[in-house]
């Protein structure tokens, strides 16, 4: 099938390419000249394990095109897929221009029966502003072709993006146009052979289920840091607690890491949209309310082990951070926790040396010019000369480390873990001053 997928970031990329794998002739839109460029010339603009290589694999094979040509774009598919980015408004709502922008251009320039999909987390309603937006482009030009408008909100995970597209849960589908439908059905068989997970609903239906499903991962997020806080307050062990509540299978082991709060592109910004769009309806969800304060807060308790150790002035301290990107296996840094913990210590007066596998030309563009704070090149250099390691991104790497040499590059031998990485006693008898979250 000939399909073009409008937004060539995170998800169009991953998308276009896992399309791409299973014998589609995709082509990928962007306005991005830069993303373009890079895409053309071999690489990726993003880091997602596996993705390189499916591009070049596909690019080789025929399939995978790129473009910044819009008009190009849109007579190539006919199914159309909008996967642009929704970024928060001031007031918390999604801000759709780009995807109205996306609808616009198809409406301009669409000559045949074409399927909109809208893969973008949207909030409800969506869908109808798309069709009224490709509507009146069409309406301006005397055009009376037939199109359908449907949502396919997507749930993979960076860092495991690949892998999410190819071996997905479920597929989510919000089509009322039965031809459409038929089409959702088929492009997306190859990636459900042993069994159908398309799961066929209505459009406002698909529209929520995608803020219900990240509200809810939000939800568990924010209850175990504040599990983890009052354990901490009370004696008791996080980790125990949790491997016991993950045994009841209505609970079940997933997403329940206490840490340093919730960041990424999607669980702040569609806690946000969703919050807003209940306040729209007139209504106040108080327990996403809460959750977001929890989060906010979470994100000051690696700092606030730091001032109670050594003391609420920071001036003339470095401290190692291993981690940037706001999770393992992605370059990504927005809303990632790194930027709120790190400034809060620079305001402090402290100094930062800061490792991360793949997100420090990310921070190195989000921090912009700051001088108060270095990147290493590897972990243990990080450490050098440090008076105390903090630990905010839960790589592979930092699983398993030298402590032998860590306790001899760090000026003093503490270590405040965002991330329980390690067993308490263990790292205590190397000698360790060991911080982690909600554990003994
Ligand atoms: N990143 C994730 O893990 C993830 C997962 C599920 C859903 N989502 C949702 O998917 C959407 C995209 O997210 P992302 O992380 O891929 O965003 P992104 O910022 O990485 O990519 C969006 C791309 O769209 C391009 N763009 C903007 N307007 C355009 C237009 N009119 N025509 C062509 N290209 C245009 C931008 O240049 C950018 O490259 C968002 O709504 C997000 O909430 C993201």
């Amino acid at each position: 099938m000939k399909i073009t997928m409008i937004g060539t970031g995170y998800v169009g990329l991953v998308s276009g390419a896992c399309l791409a794998e299973v014998g589609n002739d995709v082509l990928c839109l962007d306005l991005d000249q830069r993303k373009i460029e890079i895409l053309e010339s071999g690489g990726i603009p993003i880091h997602e394990p596996g993705l390189l290589e499916m591009v070049k694999r596909n690019r080789a094979a025929g399939r995978l095109h790129f473009t910044t040509n819009v008009e190009k774009a849109v007579t190539w598919g006919q199914v159309q897929f909008i996967a642009v980015g929704t970024p928060p408004d001031e007031d918390g709502s999604a801000d759709l221009k780009h995807v109205v922008a996306a609808a616009r251009n198809i409406g301009r320039y669409m000559n045949e029966y074409k399927v909109i999909v809208d893969k973008s987390t949207v909030p409800v309603g969506t869908a109808d502003a798309v069709r009224a937006a490709i509507g009146e482009e069409l309406a301006k030009r005397g055009d009376k072709t037939p199109y359908a408008v449907v949502s396919n909100p997507e749930f993979l995970k960076e860092g495991a993006a690949v892998e999410d597209f190819m071996r997905p849960d479920r597929i989510v589908v919000g089509a009322e146009d039965e031809r459409a439908a038929h089409i959702m059905r088929t492009l997306y068989a190859p990636f459900q052979r042993n069994h159908d997970r398309l799961i066929l609903m209505d459009v406002r239906s698909a529209e929520l289920t995608k803020y219900a499903a990240n509200a809810m991962l939000a939800t568990r997020i924010s209850f175990m840091n504040e599990m983890a806080n009052l354990a901490e307050r009370l004696g008791a062990d996080i980790e125990q607690v949790r491997r016991g509540i993950g045994s009841d299978p209505r609970i079940g082991y997933h997403f329940l890491y206490p840490g340093v709060g919730y960041g990424g592109s999607c669980f702040p910004k569609d806690v946000k949209a969703v919050i807003k769009t209940a306040a729209d309806a007139g209504m106040k969800l108080e327990v996403l309310h809460a959750v977001e304060l929890a989060n906010e807060k979470q994100k000051g308790v690696l700092v606030d082990k730091i001032l109670k150790y050594f003391g609420e002035n920071l001036s003339g301290r470095t401290f190692a951070m291993w981690g940037l990107a706001f999770k393992p296996n992605t370059d990504d840094m927005r809303e990632a926790p790194s930027l709120v913990i790190a400034a809060e210590l620079i305001r402090r007066g402290a100094n930062i040396t800061a490792y991360d596998p793949v997100a420090m030309d990310e921070a190195k563009q989000a921090f912009g010019n700051e001088l108060k704070l270095r990147y290493a090149a590897s972990p243990l250099a990080a450490v050098e000369g440090a008076d105390a390691l903090a630990i905010v991104t839960e790589w592979k790497e930092f699983r398993s480390p030298d402590f032998a040499a860590l306790k001899t590059k760090l000026k003093q031998p503490v270590i405040f873990d965002g991330r329980n990485l390690y067993e308490p006693a263990d790292v205590r008898a190397q000698g360790f001053e060991y911080f982690p979250i909600g554990r003994k």
